[in-house]
């Protein structure tokens, strides 16, 4: 006989305890403790991993012989690049997000193209019909007898139609609603979702199928049921945005096959989502003139360099405590900054209200844009506009220095190419030689008192 036995799961973080808790252990959360049942298993079973044909040996790294890696082209440059340059054979990726951003838009728009180029593709989704697939489909050209849909929640099936239809990229729609015959649990349990994913990943290894499987977000970001699943897979992509701004983000958090820090910026319209090629343009279109508060950055994503609009507004506060919003910038950053503000340029920032916003939905992390938020903040509390040909450029440390950064070169480029007139850089960047014949005038600057000096 099976023995069934209670055990409690933090939906978060996916602790398993045998009593239920407060707060999980794991993950420090409070009332994430859900009882699921679980069947044990028959034993001599392998719960994750691979299955091996034969018994693995040690091997000498100098033996180790090198199998060219081979990557499959999604006709999605975007994609391509934050996947490290294509689909990687025999790959498990995690693609998360909030429900309606056009995760599934973005697949099927990839199936669409690979199975144009003659890559058979299986799409398996437990959400939609194959009429409703269709019906999307339709709008984004789809038509090839190459990409295979399939409406159904049980692994068993897909594993069997992987197995005939030998397709080479297999999608997962989401795998909150697929379900594996041996355990009881409802989909999108902690215990199913687990299951359903180990399964998954010993069928991409097996057959060397690259699994896209999709995953709905909670509203703390994470993707729904455990984050032990982030572990288990070799790529995770976030895609995230605006809902009312048109455009998306896709982002790696993780990746076994490349740099994590490439971002895909995508517009949705009508006909499917459609590639950005150049976001500066789209970061900066309709910025204010002359307003102030508002600063131009530039920031390096991944490979390429973006610029982009901070503002800043700074008013008198009705509370004895004053209040700090910061979107799109770390909080803490802001108030450091505003710090320095005050003490190595004696502003009197400690009365004021202060909201930092990234126009546009980004979120920065790079620390070049240090010098843009202070300045952003400075003029908005003077009151008076900056340059709006200017591109600021810098990290500020405790002393109100200003701080070198990495690829200088191609920022202060990328704000010659958008039509800036001007740059403020850090005086350790500066390079004579190279700054000289630019169309771009340069202001090296090594401190925020000296930067604060040469705006209006
Ligand atoms: P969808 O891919 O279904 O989201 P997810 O799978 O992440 O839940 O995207 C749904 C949204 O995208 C929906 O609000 C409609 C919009 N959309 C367009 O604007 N244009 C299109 O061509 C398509 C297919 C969807
Ligand atoms: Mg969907």
């Amino acid at each position: 006989m099976v023995k069934e036995k209670t055990v409690f799961f933090c939906s978060e973080c996916g602790f398993e305890a045998s009593k239920w808790m407060g707060q999980c252990p794991g993950c420090k959360k409070w009332n994430t403790f859900v009882e699921e049942k679980t069947v044990a298993r028959k034993t001599g079973t392998v719960s994750s991993g691979i299955q091996y044909k034969e018994r693995p040996r040690p091997t000498a790294i100098n033996k180790v012989e090198i199998t060219e890696e081979v990557r499959i082209k999604t006709g999605i440059c975007e994609l391509d690049r934050v996947l490290g340059g294509g689909i990687v054979k025999g790959s498990l990726i995690l693609v998360g997000g909030d429900p309606g951003i056009g995760k599934s838009t973005l697949l099927l728009q990839m199936c669409r193209n690979l199975s144009d180029n003659g890559t058979a593709v299986l799409y398996v989704s437990g959400e939609e019909s194959l009429t409703q697939i269709k019906m999307r489909g339709e709008r984004l050209g789809a038509k090839s007898d190459k990409l295979l849909l399939q409406s159904d929640n049980d692994l068993d099936n897909i594993a069997a139609s992987l197995e005939n239809t030998g397709a080479e990229v297999l999608i997962i729609d989401s795998i909150q609603t697929m379900a594996a015959a041996e355990v009881d649990n409802a989909p999108g349990t902690v215990t199913q979702v687990r299951e359903v994913t180990s399964r998954l990943l010993q069928m991409s290894k097996r057959m060397n199928t690259a699994i896209f499987i999709i995953g709905h977000v909670t509203k703390e970001g994470m993707v729904a049921g455990p984050r032990t699943l982030e572990h288990m897979v070799d790529s995770v992509l976030y895609f995230e945005g605006d809902g009312n701004a048109g455009f998306r983000l896709l982002r790696a958090v993780k990746n076994r096959f490349g740099s994590t820090n490439e971002i895909g910026v995508f517009n949705m319209t009508d006909k499917g989502l459609e590639e950005v090629n150049n976001p500066s343009k789209m970061f900066l279109n309709g910025r204010p003139l002359n307003a102030p508060g508002s600063v131009v950055v530039c920031s390096i994503e991944g490979t390429r360099a973006i610029m982009l609009e901070i503002q800043a507004l700074v008013c008198n506060s009705n509370f004895n405590m004053a209040r700090r919003t910061a979107v799109g910038v770390d909080y803490n950053r802001v108030n450091l900054l505003m710090a320095v503000l005050e003490k190595r340029a004696g502003m009197d920032l400690a009365g004021s209200d202060c909201y930092v916003n990234i126009a546009g939905g980004l979120k920065l992390s790079d620390p070049s844009a240090d010098l843009g938020i202070a300045l952003a903040i400075a003029s908005s509390l003077r009151n008076r506009a900056l340059d709006e040909g200017c591109c600021i450029i810098g990290e500020l440390g405790l002393a109100g220095e200003v701080r070198g950064i990495r690829n200088i070169m191609q920022r202060i480029s990328e704000a010659e190419k958008m039509g800036f007139s001007s740059c403020i850089i850090p005086a350790s960047n500066y390079d004579k030689d190279k700054m000289m014949n630019l169309n771009i005038k340069i202001y090296p600057v090594s401190t925020v008192n000296e930067a604060l000096s040469l705006i209006r």
